[in-house]
């Protein structure tokens, strides 16, 4: 199951209406998730900035909760930004610690929707105000999901809503935030490309053992590779004996693109990768370093606990 990691950047929480609700009803409900309270842990603003990369290496889900203010992110929530996505963390040579991961911005809206239109008092649309946002997910190579939003969340007393209404409004908030961690993390599509990451991290690594890669092979698997083609786990271990012999260990299989379908019973996943390696100067490549781009189509079968590959199929890109 994967983690997911919640960070609260209401700058007073004891003191809100709706987002609290929306909180409350998130730890209720969901296992595994983390809720990093930032009023709470950061009064004066100082943030340490090792336990929030920590906490945000270990999650696969990143919801970024708050109350919409001045247009954008409470302050308390910018200078978590600012201070925690730095350098060679979020972006920079080796700054790919946020890669792969979901964000999602769940908040809160003062205004009523018919606001942020072009001939309302507020004439852009949120998702135009989102714009820097959605850049930084894209910088830090994050995959960002359709942002959640309620409006017509603000209460004053006498003023502005009803206490019953926005609390309610916050629960309806609630069930489609959860909803959409919850198709997030166990949908077949999102599982497979998690298995795909790191399926290829291991490879990277080229391992002596062949046994973090044969258990997700079917006995009779048929591996169809420039090489020839391998059938069943000694197939594969043929194979890998030749690929250890060709390629130092350290290489980079980078995922360009990735489809997964689902037909009958199974799944067809289509890759394209980049595989970018040095090779062993007493093998067929004889030291040459490689830049090749392969299309893969692999058969997965997938129950609740396990994927198993049934059919792997690499061609290079022509
Ligand atoms: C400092 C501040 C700035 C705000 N800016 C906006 C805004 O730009 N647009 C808007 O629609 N509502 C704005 N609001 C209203 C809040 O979005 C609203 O009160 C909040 O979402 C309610 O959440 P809570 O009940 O958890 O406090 C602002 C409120 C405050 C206190």
């Amino acid at each position: 199951m994967s983690q997911v990691l919640v960070i609260s950047g209401h700058p007073n929480l004891d003191a809100s209406n709706t987002n609290k609700v929306i909180l409350n009803q998130l730890t209720e409900h969901l296992s595994d998730v983390e809720v990093r309270r930032l009023d709470r842990l950061y009064p004066n603003y100082q943030i340490d900035v090792e336990a929030e990369q920590a906490a945000l290496v270990k999650a696969d889900v990143i919801v970024l909760q708050f109350p919409f203010y001045w247009y954008s992110i409470p302050a308390l929530l910018k200078k978590w930004i600012d201070d925690v996505f730095s350098y060679n963390f979020a972006y920079g040579a080796k700054g790919d610690k946020l890669k792969g991961k979901e964000l999602i911005l769940s908040f809160t809206i003062g205004a009523p929707e018919e606001a942020y239109t072009p001939l309302g008092y507020n004439h852009f649309s949120i998702e135009d105000l989102l714009k820097p946002l959605q850049q930084t997910a894209y910088l830090t190579g994050m995959n960002y999901v359709k942002p959640i939003y309620s409006h017509s969340m603000v209460y004053i007393e006498g003023v502005y809503n009803k206490l019953e209404e926005v609390e309610a409004r916050a629960r309806v908030h609630a069930d489609r935030l959860q909803a959409m961690i919850q198709d997030l993390v166990q949908s077949p599509e999102k599982r497979i490309g998690k298995f795909v990451s790191q399926w290829f991290a291991q490879f990277d690594q080229l391992p002596d053992s062949t046994d973090s890669f044969t258990r997700y092979l079917s006995s009779d698997i048929q591996w169809s590779v420039p090489e020839g083609t391998f059938s069943g786990h000694d197939g594969f271990r043929d194979w890998y004996a030749i690929v250890k012999r060709t390629f130092k260990p350290d290489c980079r299989h980078q995922i360009e693109q990735i489809e997964v379908r689902e037909e009958g019973s199974h799944y067809t996943v289509e890759l394209k990768i980049r595989l970018l390696a040095d090779t062993y100067l007493e093998s067929a490549l004889q030291g040459e370093s490689i830049d090749l781009l392969v299309n893969e189509v692999w058969q997965v079968d997938l129950d609740d606990t396990a994927i198993t590959i049934k059919n792997y199929r690499v061609e290079p890109v022509n």
